[in-house]
């Protein structure tokens, strides 16, 4: 099925918004522009529902609602129970608070493996834990693809590894990780596996019991939704972690990971998302489906348009001498998320060039800083990111071309 862009560009209003007329949009692992569906949503809860959820009175009981229908929908599309899933203020934070939860879960002396590939949101906390008596292990990519290795990674595990961070797709390399084999790996090595899907999670919500990870993290900012982070956390494993809200929250496992209470309207936006999804379906599907059907078939058309415009992309910068790409250069196994280093000119000079032909994108490190440090990449200038999902057009990708020629 071929995805109706004219259909799907006309449930973004930043598509027609007079002040971004003109300008191409290509920082969207950044962010993504908000569906209409999450900004009616947003906008009904603060001017008719923007008080405390789940008393009894109608305005209340709405707020909650909303909120549990998010809950729900979630967990319908990511195949995975309605109890197993946490909105947080971000993903950096989601992990900072399931590093604190877990540790009490190891002993002094218990390694965890961190890898080289994460944004530090997958890293810094899990690192920090080193003061605290876990010996953290490294798993780096290798230096010339940005790459990991599961043949490294089975060198890495010892009798006393409890758990293995990695992320499904780097912010900077781009590379779909093969999540489930990893974290069999792990699993037979007695250790869990906590994936970063923030990267991945834009170009297709994940079936996250499919991927069989114990803990899998996205933030709906960079999803076409409100900016919160959402947490799989597997619900047996909820049990064993230290509750980090108030102590009378202890076994009210849908409070333990989340001390400082959501924020309610975002919540009850986030099945927005949900809903755009669903009206992508019905316009291009007659089959009745449930949601995670609707979610394979949604996520094979969107990737299918994706792909056809990064190979337009990559083959363009094959073509030149003047640009390095920095992970693989083939879309096999990759998203559209590729970073370039200009090689004759400095990234300031390429970048302000693509600002002035209306070209929005990204540059530095991207708080990737591990995977670059691995390639050798300077993290001052870092490098220059396109990042598009499936709402970008070919018009904007060959706009993106004719500005790269003229700017490099
Ligand atoms: C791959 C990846 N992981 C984690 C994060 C952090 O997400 P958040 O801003 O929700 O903390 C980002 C943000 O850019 C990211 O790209």
């Amino acid at each position: 099925m071929k995805l109706d862009l004219q259909f799907v560009r006309a449930q973004f209003p930043a598509f027609s918004e007079p002040s971004l007329n003109g300008w191409a949009f290509f920082e969207n692992a950044g962010g993504s522009y908000p569906c209409i569906q999450v900004i009616n949503r947003l906008t009904d809860f603060y001017m008719k529902n923007k008080v405390q959820p789940y008393y009894p009175y109608p305005a209340s009981t709405k707020a909650g609602e909303m909120m549990d229908e998010s809950y729900r929908s979630m967990a319908a599309y990511l195949n995975v129970e309605e109890s197993e899933i946490h909105f947080g203020p971000s993903t950096t934070q989601n992990v900072y608070v399931l590093a604190h939860a877990m540790r009490p879960m190891w002993e002094e002396g218990d390694e965890i493996i961190v890898s080289c590939q994460d944004h530090e949101a997958n890293a810094g906390a899990w690192r920090k834990l080193a003061s605290q008596g876990i010996n953290v292990i490294e798993w780096h990519v290798h230096q010339e693809t940005g790459l990991l290795s599961l043949d490294d990674l089975e060198g890495l595990y010892s009798d006393r590894t409890k758990m293995v961070a990695f992320p499904h797709c780097s912010n900077v390399i781009g590379h779909i990780n093969p999540v489930k084999e990893i974290s069999q790996s792990t699993h037979k090595n007695g250790a869990l596996a906590v994936v970063d899907g923030v990267g991945y999670a834009p170009h297709g919500f994940p079936n996250i019991k499919e991927l069989e990870a114990d803990i899998y993290l996205f933030s709906l900012y960079k999803t076409f939704g409100p900016h919160l982070g959402l947490m799989y956390v597997n619900k047996a494993l909820i049990r064993k972690m230290e509750n980090q809200s108030h102590f009378f929250k202890e076994g009210i496992t849908k409070s333990m990971l989340t001390p400082a209470g959501p924020d309610h309207a975002q919540i009850g936006a986030a099945k927005g998302i949900l809903d755009y999804f669903d009206a992508v379906y019905e316009h291009h599907f007659d089959q009745e489906a449930n949601a995670s059907q609707r979610n394979i078939a949604l996520n094979t058309m969107f990737r299918k348009h994706e792909k056809a415009l990064l190979e337009h992309l990559l083959e363009f910068l094959r073509s030149r001498d003047d640009v390095q790409i920095v992970g693989p250069d083939q879309t096999t196994g990759r998203l559209p998320i590729v970073s370039i280093i200009p090689r004759h000119k400095s990234i300031a000079k390429v970048y302000a060039s693509l600002t002035e032909q209306k070209l929005m994108l990204g540059t530095g490190d991207f708080y990737a800083v591990r995977p670059l440090m691995d390639m050798a990449i300077p993290l001052e200038p870092g490098v220059m990111r396109i990042s598009f999902v499936h709402y970008t057009s070919m018009e904007e990708i060959n706009q993106l071309i004719a500005g790269l020629k003229n700017a490099l």
